[in-house]
């Protein structure tokens, strides 16, 4: 990655990463300089051994719950400017579609991927073991067409 698409990777100022990752986009949103929310993508399987796979990417997404100032940042938009912003990237630099892999349970967040445009395409039964129990991971896929 050159140092401009380094630079255009963390329009917030986030840290750099030591290595950066072979294709990341990545955003934040900030609150009084903290940082309450990031999205970030990365190739969906490694495109450098796979090439086939260069025009998919899988994406993740995360608004604080509760931070130190014991707010609430989610369902009040913050993650919808993150992912709308990174759906922008993603078309931009000809992605032809996305990956998001969120919890079973979680149907919250799989509303929100759906009114963004994602569809659930698969559900692999307990893949993740979390807090005692076992938990399903939904695969979501946006097309660009
Ligand atoms: C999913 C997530 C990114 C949404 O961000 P957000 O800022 O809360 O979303 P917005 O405010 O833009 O949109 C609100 C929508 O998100 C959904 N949502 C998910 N969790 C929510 C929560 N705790 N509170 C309110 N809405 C929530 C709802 O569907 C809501 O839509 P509705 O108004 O129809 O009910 C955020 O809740 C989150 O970080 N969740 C935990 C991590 C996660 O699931 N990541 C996805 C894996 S890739």
């Amino acid at each position: 990655m050159d140092r401009g698409a380094r630079e255009r990777a963390h329009p917030a100022g986030l840290g750099r990463r030591a290595t950066p990752p072979r294709e990341c986009r990545l955003g934040g949103a900030l609150q009084d300089d903290r940082v309450i929310g990031f999205a970030s993508y990365d190739d969906f399987r490694d495109a450098a051994k796979w090439p086939g796979y260069r025009f998919t990417v899988e994406h993740t997404i995360h608004v604080h719950h509760v931070h130190q100032d014991h707010q609430d940042h989610q369902g009040v938009g913050v993650g919808g400017v993150l992912l709308d912003a990174l759906i922008e990237r993603a078309l931009e630099a000809g992605k032809h579609s996305m990956i998001g892999a969120v919890d079973g349970d979680n149907a919250g967040s799989i509303r929100f991927h759906e009114r963004h445009g994602f569809a659930v395409v698969g559900r692999l039964p307990e893949l993740g073991f979390k807090f005692g129990r076992w938990l399903d991971h939904v695969l979501m896929q946006r097309m660009h067409v």
